[in-house]
C-alpha cells in the first residue's frame, strides 16, 4: 500500500465553501496523512526537518489548494522555497524525491471553457501549472495530471459530492496501484480518466 501526502493550502478555509466539503474525511482514509498548512503554520514558519521527513515517509505527495492567482495560495510557494533544499530535493545528490509521484488537486472559480487561448483565462491550466509541473521533473518525481474542480462560483452540492466521490477513487487507486499510470500519459487532467 502505497502511502499518500495530502498537503492543503486554503488561506481563506472560514470562507471555503467548496473546499471544506472535499477534505471532510480525508484524514479517515487509511494510508492517507492530512495536513493543513495554514493550520500547522499560521505564521508560515515552515520547519523545514520535519516537512522532509514527512515527505521521505509518502510515496505520493499532493498540493491540494483552491486557484489563486493561477498558482497557489502563498504558503506552498513559500512551502516549495524552503523544503525543496539543494542536495536533497535535487542536485547531484539530491535524491530524497526520486520516483514518488506528484498531484495537485485543485479547485477554480471560473469554469474550464474559460481556459482556453479563445476563452476569457487566455491559456490552459496545464500550461499554468507549468512551473509545478516542472519542479516535480526536477526533483525527479513524476507528475500526475492534474484533478481540477472548476467553475466553483456556480457548482451545485451535486457536482461537488461527485468531485468528492472521484477525489477519494483517485487516491484509494493511487494507494492500491489500482491506476495503470500508462493510461494517463495522454490526459491533461484527471478528470478524463472518470469519464
Ligand atoms: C485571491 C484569490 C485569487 C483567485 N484567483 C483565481 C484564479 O486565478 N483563477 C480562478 O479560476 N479562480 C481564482 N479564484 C477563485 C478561487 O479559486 C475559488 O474561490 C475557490 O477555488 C473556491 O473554493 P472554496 O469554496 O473552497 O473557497 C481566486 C480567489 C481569490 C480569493
Amino acid at each position: 500500500m502505497k502511502k499518500i501526502l495530502i498537503l492543503f493550502a486554503h488561506p481563506a478555509y472560514q470562507k471555503s465553501r467548496v473546499n471544506k466539503v472535499l477534505i471532510k474525511g480525508l484524514q479517515d482514509i487509511e494510508g492517507v496523512t492530512f495536513r493543513d498548512l495554514y493550520q500547522v503554520y499560521p505564521e508560515m514558519d515552515i520547519e523545514v526537518k520535519d516537512e522532509q521527513k514527512l515527505v521521505e515517509e509518502h510515496d505520493i505527495i499532493v498540493f491540494h489548494h483552491p486557484f489563486y492567482w493561477y498558482s497557489s495560495p502563498a504558503i506552498l510557494k513559500e512551502w516549495q522555497d524552503l523544503v525543496l533544499t539543494h542536495g536533497w530535493a535535487y542536485g547531484s545528490q539530491g535524491n530524497s524525491l526520486k520516483d514518488k509521484l506528484f498531484l495537485q488537486v485543485m479547485t477554480t472559480g471560473a469554469g474550464q471553457e474559460t481556459y482556453c487561448q479563445q476563452g476569457h483565462n487566455k491559456m490552459t491550466i496545464r500550461q499554468l501549472l507549468a512551473p509545478f509541473e516542472q519542479t516535480a521533473n526536477l526533483c525527479q518525481m513524476r507528475y500526475l495530471p492534474p484533478m481540477i474542480i472548476p467553475g466553483t462560483y456556480a457548482i451545485t452540492k451535486e457536482e461537488v459530492m461527485k468531485h468528492k466521490e472521484n477525489y477519494k477513487n483517485l487516491l484509494l487507486g493511487l494507494r492500491d496501484e489500482k491506476i495503470n499510470l500508462d493510461d494517463l500519459v495522454n490526459k491533461q487532467y484527471f478528470n478524463e480518466y472518470f469519464k
